[in-house]
């Protein structure tokens, strides 16, 4: 089985840079690797959860991949959890339905011999709201189900934090929430592949003998929080390749992406200057 992960699409109604970026990625991946399955994990629309045009927009460029697509939600689809989310854009049951009457559902599972491959929605991890404990549920019956081996996880926020410090963002899913999900998946779980940091690192968790960590480069901009080395800040997409029981996972990148900050993308300033203006 083949996918491509790509992650922080961060798509505009007002087109520019982002939506450039994508459609260019679209017609590579289209020519070039001819995927099983395109995972998008989240940060699909531009910044704003309540924008849905963005959320129109973004569906309309993702038509240009040929093979299927689904969407996990990110911080900026559908809000996210915790006492000091950014710009005070909470998770809510609201946003949640939302986000997936345009996307559909906020979480998959796709078998594929050996392989159970899950994507869940991060921002509901210790939000308390009732989608919270369906997710569980809903995870739990998976898991339960007779056949595949291996899992293969896929959610916007990492696992682990990012980084040996202290973050005042959240950078990852709660600890609780982490330790559930290993509770529940245990020695099944293979690889573990998320967006949000907007940077690309691969590397066995914990050290050597750990499931296959990886994060996912963003398509749309780079730059965005502090993690710590080593890693890699260019925009680009992963494949995933299961074959058997070996997973493995590539950082793959064309040659014409536009390359900037987000703070130099007018389509980026415009929104967050929005959210502002209503915060
Ligand atoms: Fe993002
Ligand atoms: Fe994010």
């Amino acid at each position: 089985m083949r996918l491509v992960q790509i992650s922080d699409t961060h798509l505009s109604h007002l087109g520019g840079i982002t939506t450039a970026n994508l459609g260019r990625i679209a017609s590579w991946v289209n020519a070039t690797f001819h995927p099983d399955l395109i995972v998008n994990t989240g940060d699909i629309v531009a910044a704003s959860p309540d924008q849905p045009l963005d959320r129109a927009w973004a569906l309309q460029v993702h038509a240009a991949f040929q093979a299927p697509v689904v969407y996990l939600p990110g911080n900026h689809d559908v809000g996210e959890p915790g006492s000091v989310p950014w710009k005070g854009l909470a998770i809510t049951s609201e946003r949640v339905a939302a986000h997936c009457d345009v996307f559909g559902p906020d979480r998959f599972a796709a078998r594929h011999s050996e392989w159970l491959v899950i994507g869940i929605n991060s921002e509901l991890l210790g939000s308390g709201l009732d989608e919270e404990d369906d997710q569980w549920r809903w995870l739990e019956d998976q898991l339960a189900e007779p056949g595949p081996a291996r899992v293969l996880l896929f959610s916007h926020k990492p696992l682990w934090l990012p980084r040996t410090t202290p973050s005042e963002a959240a950078l990852s899913i709660p600890d609780r929430s982490r330790q559930r999900i290993m509770t529940l998946i245990g020695e099944r779980l293979a690889a573990v592949g998320c967006g949000h940091l907007h940077r690309y690192r691969r590397r066995p968790r914990p050290e050597a003998t750990g499931p296959l960590e990886v994060w996912a480069p963003s398509t749309g901009f780079i730059g965005q929080t502090e993690t710590e080395s080593p890693y890699f800040e260019q925009l680009g997409v992963v494949e995933w390749h299961l074959d058997g029981n070996a997973v493995n996972a590539w950082f793959r990148a064309p040659a014409d992406l536009d390359e900037r900050e987000g703070t130099s993308i007018d389509e980026m300033v415009r929104t967050v200057a929005d959210l502002d203006a209503v915060g």
